[in-house]
């Protein structure tokens, strides 16, 4: 990536989306924080600052094509180009069998994890064909790539994504547009928490024994780490990575393999 450079990272509020902010702002780039969290933002901003590049946050909801049409419009009108962006945002959907997943929850979890992307990726294209260059970061899963039970939105979401992801960096390679999604494993944090304590409740099993056998899935016998994540994002942005497009690479302590 080139210092100077501007990145549209969604759900830059917390978690995963807050470190790729920092990790991109160390390089040098500029970072619009898209979040429908305003407090959270602003001390993803501060730290982003902290690293000498500037920092501007909108409050979005990628459910809505006005707001991501207006947060694009507005990250151009503040920086002129936008070189990155990362749809990082997304929500964990309920955790239930499928004949019990309200209709409603499954619309949501679909109108975030993937209309939202899809938004997104719509609205930033045309400014990165006008400049002949891009780079588009997908955070999917490794629930991209295999089942999970009990969560049959969010696998659906996942998958898609990495159909998305393949499908995008075809029609887009010409322009020296790169698309790629990053499959995180479980990734250390009060978000996969949340899922452990609910997927221990659904199955009547301790929070200990869910998170145990998480860990027990990769030959390290460990969780990741959000930072992880950071660091390859970091990567697809740079030049080292300009040859690599519609990829879906695995950050999962070696969870999975494929
Ligand atoms: N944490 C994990 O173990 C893990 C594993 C695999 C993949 N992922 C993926 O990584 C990404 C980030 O996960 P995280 O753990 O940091 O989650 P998180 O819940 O901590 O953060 C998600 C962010 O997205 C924002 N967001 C949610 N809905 C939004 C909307 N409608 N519009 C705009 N912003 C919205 C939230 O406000 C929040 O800041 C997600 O796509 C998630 O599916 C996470």
């Amino acid at each position: 990536m080139v210092s100077g450079s501007t990145a549209i990272v969604t759900g830059g509020g917390r978690g995963i989306g807050r470190a790729i902010c920092r990790a991109l702002a160390a390089e040098g780039t500029n970072v619009v924080i898209a979040d429908i969290d305003a407090e959270e933002m602003a001390e993803t901003a501060e730290l982003v600052e902290a690293e000498g590049v500037r920092a501007h946050t909108i409050q979005t909801d990628l459910r809505s094509f006005e707001d991501v049409e207006s947060t694009v419009d507005e990250a151009l009108a503040e920086f002129e180009t936008i070189e990155i962006l990362v749809n990082n945002a997304g929500i964990a959907g309920p955790t239930a069998e499928c004949e019990s997943v309200d209709p409603d929850d499954w619309d949501q979890t679909l109108a975030v994890n993937l209309r939202g992307p899809f938004y997104m990726c719509r609205q930033v294209l045309p400014a990165m064909k006008e400049q002949s260059y891009g780079r588009i970061v997908n955070i999917a899963s490794v629930t991209g790539k295999r089942p999970l039970t009990q969560r049959l939105p969010y696998a659906t979401t996942k998958m898609g994504l990495i159909g998305f992801t393949r499908t995008l960096s075809a029609e887009v390679g010409k322009h020296d547009i790169n698309v790629n999604a990053i499959c995180p494993g479980s990734v250390d944090g009060p978000r996969i928490k949340r899922v452990f304590e609910a997927k221990a409740e659904a199955s009547g099993r301790t929070y200990e024994a869910v998170r145990g056998d998480a860990e027990a899935e990769s030959p390290r016998n460990e969780l990741v780490q959000k930072e992880d994540i950071a660091g390859v994002v970091a990567f697809l942005c740079s030049e080292d990575a300009n040859r690599i497009t519609g990829q879906d690479i695995n950050v999962s302590a070696g969870k999975v393999m494929y």
